[in-house]
């Protein structure tokens, strides 16, 4: 069997880890390539996460780069066309949502070559998400549908999706996470924040742990209109930091808004907030296992939230991963962009305990149950 697996963005790195791990280990011999599209191409964005992953580095580097979605999607599209006509691959591997997996799966699918997508199922019900259409997309014409948990395959019988092609594998960044949190958990917090700080952050505040906050936003939808970013940069500086400090690792995209809004001068001269690079997995998996709270637009970390406990306000009005809620036991609750919400939710976290979740099959062992399902897909 060969099979091509596919990554281009910082989310997909550590879904594709374990994924590799066990190809390499499997009884049964597997030809792999795998391939960057280069959606994602800084260091600290893409190559840290190979090195600090064990990840093999990738065999074909398609170097497709930034753009508007169209770009992105076209410039993959064929380039990965050529890839898969020459390689002539049995399978497609595809994870998560992002660009890459949309454009990747759709090549495939009409050069006849079966998608298996990981990370399928998952659903915010929410169009204006680039994501959410990428999601849609790719598990409508998925050969093999590999869910994080059950409400995901239910989602997938609900919409036709054959039975057959869904298997419930459970949620293959907790393999990493199980596999990385002794690493992470040995690392120092103001180390991480010495070794990453921006060249501009002249911040002499201590971390200790449960006593700090991590933000990490990306989404479009809060951080590229002023109207939104700009209040929520304000509650964070005179509501926030004024109970403790926060880490705030910028993401490329929110850096270049932050900086034409005009926010980015203030945000650097407050003592107690930290603005650090995009941090490496273990750093950031350190700084979560410490953070008294967590105010994060992303899907990985209300996982990984999940898991460790860390109360997380989630700065979103709906998610894709429902399972990771506090009313489902977990550890997120959703906020929005709603200064007011947020407050409230806040104060209200700030007497909340750890309260650990591990949905079921999220136990560290997910990629071996896909790469045996792939192994079975494959003799049909
Ligand atoms: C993408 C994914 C999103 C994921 C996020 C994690 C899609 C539709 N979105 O969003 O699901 O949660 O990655 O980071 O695929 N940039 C750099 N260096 C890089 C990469 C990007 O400077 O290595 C800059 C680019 O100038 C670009 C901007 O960041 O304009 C946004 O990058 P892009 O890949 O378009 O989308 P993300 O917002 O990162």
């Amino acid at each position: 069997m060969k099979i091509i697996s596919i990554v281009g963005a910082r989310p997909n790195f550590m879904k594709i880890a374990p994924f590799c791990h066990a190809i390499s280990a499997s009884p049964t011999s597997i030809e792999h390539l795998l391939v960057h599209t280069g959606q994602h191409y800084d260091d600290k964005m893409s190559e840290a996460f190979f090195t600090s992953l064990s990840i093999p580095a990738a065999d074909i580097n398609l170097g497709v780069g930034s753009g508007t979605h169209a770009e992105q999607v076209g410039r993959t599209m064929i380039a990965i066309e050529r890839v898969l006509i020459e390689e002539q691959p049995d399978w497609v591997v595809v994870v998560g949502d992002v660009n890459a997996t949309a454009a990747c799966s759709i090549t495939a699918k009409k050069l006849g070559i079966r998608v298996a997508h990981i990370e399928a199922g998952l659903r915010s019900r929410d169009m204006s998400m680039p994501e959410e259409i990428n999601r849609l997309v790719t598990d409508r014409i998925s050969d093999l549908l590999l869910t994080p948990d059950r409400l995901s395959s239910e989602n997938l019988i609900r919409e036709g999706v054959d039975p057959e092609s869904i298997v419930f594998t459970g949620n293959i960044m907790i393999d990493t996470l199980e596999s990385q949190r002794d690493k992470a958990a040995k690392l120092d917090l103001n180390e991480i924040i010495d070794q990453n700080k921006l060249a501009e952050e002249n911040s002499t505040t201590a971390l200790e742990d449960g006593g700090y906050a991590v933000i990490t936003l990306h989404r479009p939808s809060n951080v590229d209109s002023p109207e939104t970013l700009m209040p929520l940069v304000r509650f964070f500086l005179d509501e926030v930091a004024t109970d403790m400090p926060l880490v705030w690792p910028v993401h490329p995209r929110t850096k270049k808004n932050l900086q034409t809004f005009g926010l980015w001068d203030e945000l650097v001269a407050h003592d107690n907030m930290l603005l650090v690079e995009p941090l490496g997995y273990h750093d950031l998996l350190r700084l979560n296992m410490g953070a008294k709270l967590m105010f994060t637009d992303s899907g990985g970390l209300q996982e990984e939230c999940c898991v460790l406990g860390t109360p997380c306000l989630t700065l979103r009005w709906n998610t894709e991963r429902p399972i990771t809620l506090r009313e489902n036991g977990g550890a997120s609750v959703l906020v929005g962009n709603d200064i007011s919400k947020i407050r409230a939710e806040y104060h209200h976290t700030l007497s909340a305990q750890r309260t650990p979740l591990r949905p079921e099959l999220w136990d560290g062992h997910a990629a071996e149950r896909m790469v045996e399902a792939l192994i079975e897909a494959n003799t049909r």
